[in-house]
């Protein structure tokens, strides 16, 4: 008899992913920074930069791993609340100690939670931003309505995500620089990780059908800015 196979978006169950994040996270950090060749902490800016943090306001990561776009929220706005959930508690509790070490008590609450079954009320944040999580979701269009769902109205989502470039030439370069993402992962003892990462990149949908799933979910005013010739993208949407 034909086994069934899952019905999810992802190469792994969400299960897998938690187990695979707690494992990796020591060297997170370190791994990412040498892999995107620092050009993370350019993207990062970029992506609050759309999000346009004000004073005074909420705001949620999601998939907030070690928590450096929350880190980017308070470099970039004073006085702000910031959230930051991720179902894998090991990633967390380095968010935890980066947030100690900078002294930002009250602004910053790192939690356990689900992208699938946000714990919120609705209309809770003025703004949300996800960083290279969006892809690990098992059911990414449900994902988009939860958080449309905690948005307050006018608030914006900003999804920075890895994504697979479309241009030939562009093509033949990543083609070239995988291996030593799978090298650079061994490395850093999280071998299994960074194959599964160059791999759920050229599984992701093209840039096109991401931003169509926003529109879908009841955001307005969607928009896909590549950047490093498309092989990130900053996804962002209106409520
Ligand atoms: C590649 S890491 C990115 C971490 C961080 N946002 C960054 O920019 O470095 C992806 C994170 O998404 C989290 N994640 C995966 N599935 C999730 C889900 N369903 N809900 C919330 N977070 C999830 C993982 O646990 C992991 O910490």
């Amino acid at each position: 008899m034909k086994r069934q196979e899952p019905e999810r978006d992802t190469l792994i169950s969400a299960e897998e992913n938690r187990a695979m994040f707690d494992r990796i996270a020591k060297n997170y950090d370190a791994a990412n920074r040498t892999i995107s060749l620092g050009l993370d902490k350019r993207w990062r800016r970029k992506t609050i930069e759309l999000l346009k943090p004000f004073r005074g306001g909420r705001y949620l990561d999601v998939g907030t791993g070690t928590g450096d776009l929350v880190f980017e929220i308070l470099h970039q706005s004073v006085n702000v609340l910031v959230d930051g959930i991720d179902p894998a508690e090991q990633m967390l509790e380095i968010a935890r100690k980066k947030a100690l070490r900078r002294r930002l008590g009250d602004a910053v609450t790192f939690f356990t939670a689900d992208a699938l079954d946000l714990p919120m009320e609705r209309e809770t944040y003025d703004g949300i931003v996800s960083g290279f999580c969006f892809r690990n979701i098992e059911c990414r269009q449900r994902a988009l309505e939860e958080m449309l769902r905690v948005l307050k109205p006018g608030g914006m989502l900003v999804i920075l995500e890895a994504t697979y470039p479309e241009k030939a030439w562009v093509r033949w370069g990543y083609h070239i620089y995988t291996p030593l993402v799978r090298l650079a992962g061994k490395l850093f003892g999280g071998g299994a990780a960074y194959t599964y990462l160059v791999d759920s990149i050229e599984d992701f949908p093209k840039p096109g059908t991401v931003t169509d799933m926003f529109s879908a979910a009841g955001f307005s005013k969607v928009q896909c800015q590549p950047l490093t010739f498309g092989t990130v993208c900053i996804f962002s949407g209106k409520k």
